[in-house]
């Protein structure tokens, strides 16, 4: 067994599992090596075997118990035909929403078009590096998902002033983003995803009386769907104000914490898994601080199952070096 699925069914002694969120990316100067002839970042997703190298590179780097497929949310709306794009300073760019056109979509088109995905987690899974490790799949919940495609961009940078008017078009958009995302989790699931992480990075946009509607029932459906394949759901509602409630309602098998929940005072709120939730800037410091950090962690957690990761993304500005003696520490008796 993995060390994150003996974590999960609490049997862990000891060390806690560590992945880190983004931990394919910027921040590896081999990353940027392989970025830096290849511009068209939704084009690099469907390189399978530029995926795979991405995939396992910090693997090689530092022996992270889980491998987390290089590929992004994003990558539904654009297999729907709502075609994404990247920019430097704007972020995700999407085309405008055409409804008439995404219902004619076929389920086996979509996977089709999503085939080297695919692919490329069956060529990671037979590599013996990720041998006693886990390989996460991932896609973005379904509020997250709705607000790329009605906003066509990161509602950080704008949001359009009429976007919470049409609840129809919400539910229309909800089924269909539920469909799809359904059909992306089990196919990797079949390619060989031993874990499936749900990324609700705008569930702190929602009002207390919608959080229900869009983001429990929402999370729940999905996560009910990825138990039923028999694989660990973890559900990370960024900034959500009140992760036992979200616990409750929706049961992932780990809830993973943003950076700005206390982890001591999550702990007599939520009886299962937890993960992350340390500040990703802590990483820009110094050594000193991040091993207090650490050690932290450990102390509040040595009684409740536990994997290391950070509240949110690692940010691209990261010594790898820190990032490696982030994983020393945790690993130290
Ligand atoms: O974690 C990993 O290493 C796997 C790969 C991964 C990426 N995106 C690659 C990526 C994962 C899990 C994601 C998830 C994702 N993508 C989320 C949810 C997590 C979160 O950060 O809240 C969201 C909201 C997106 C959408 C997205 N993709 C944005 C807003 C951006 C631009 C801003 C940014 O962070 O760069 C991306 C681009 C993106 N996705 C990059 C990578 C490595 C950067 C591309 C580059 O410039 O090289």
């Amino acid at each position: 067994m993995t060390p994150i699925q003996s974590c999960i069914l609490k049997k862990t002694k000891g060390i806690s599992p560590v992945w880190i969120m983004r931990q394919a990316g910027r921040y590896l100067p081999e990353f940027r090596k392989i970025r830096k002839t290849n511009k068209d970042f939704i084009k690099l997703c469907f390189n399978k075997k530029l995926v795979s190298e991405i995939t396992l590179q910090p693997i090689r780097r530092f022996n992270f118990d889980a491998a987390i497929i290089f590929s992004d949310i994003l990558i539904i709306p654009h297999a729907l035909g709502q075609t994404v794009s990247f920019t430097k300073d704007l972020g995700p760019q999407l085309d405008v929403l055409d409804i008439p056109r995404i219902k004619k979509v076929k389920y086996d088109d979509f996977t089709k078009f999503l085939e080297p995905i695919y692919s490329a987690l069956k060529k990671i899974s037979n590599n013996k590096i990720l041998r006693k490790k886990d390989i996460i799949g991932f896609v973005g919940s379904p509020w997250t998902i709705l607000v790329y495609m009605i906003n066509c961009s990161s509602p950080k940078k704008k949001l359009i002033p009429h976007f919470y008017k049409d609840e129809i078009l919400f539910k229309e958009i909800f089924q269909i983003i539920s469909d799809f995302t359904k059909i992306h989790i089990f196919n990797q699931v079949k390619s060989g995803a031993t874990l499936i992480q749900l990324f609700d990075s705008w569930a702190g946009l929602v009002k207390k009386n919608k959080l229900q509607e869009y983001i429990y029932e929402q999370n729940r459906n999905i996560v009910d769907y990825i138990k039923s394949l028999k694989v660990p759901a973890i559900c990370f509602p960024r900034g959500i104000k009140d992760y036992g409630s979200f616990v409750n309602h929706v049961k992932p098998d780990v809830i993973s914490i943003d950076y700005n929940v206390k982890p001591e005072k999550i702990l007599s709120k939520i009886d299962i898994p937890i993960q992350g939730g340390i500040d990703p800037k802590i990483l820009l410091t110094n050594k000193d601080n991040v091993k207090k950090e650490v050690n932290k962690y450990k102390e509040i957690f040595k009684d409740h199952p536990y994997i290391f990761n950070l509240g949110h993304g690692i940010l691209p500005d990261t010594d790898p070096k820190m990032v490696e003696y982030f994983v020393k520490i945790i690993k130290d008796k």
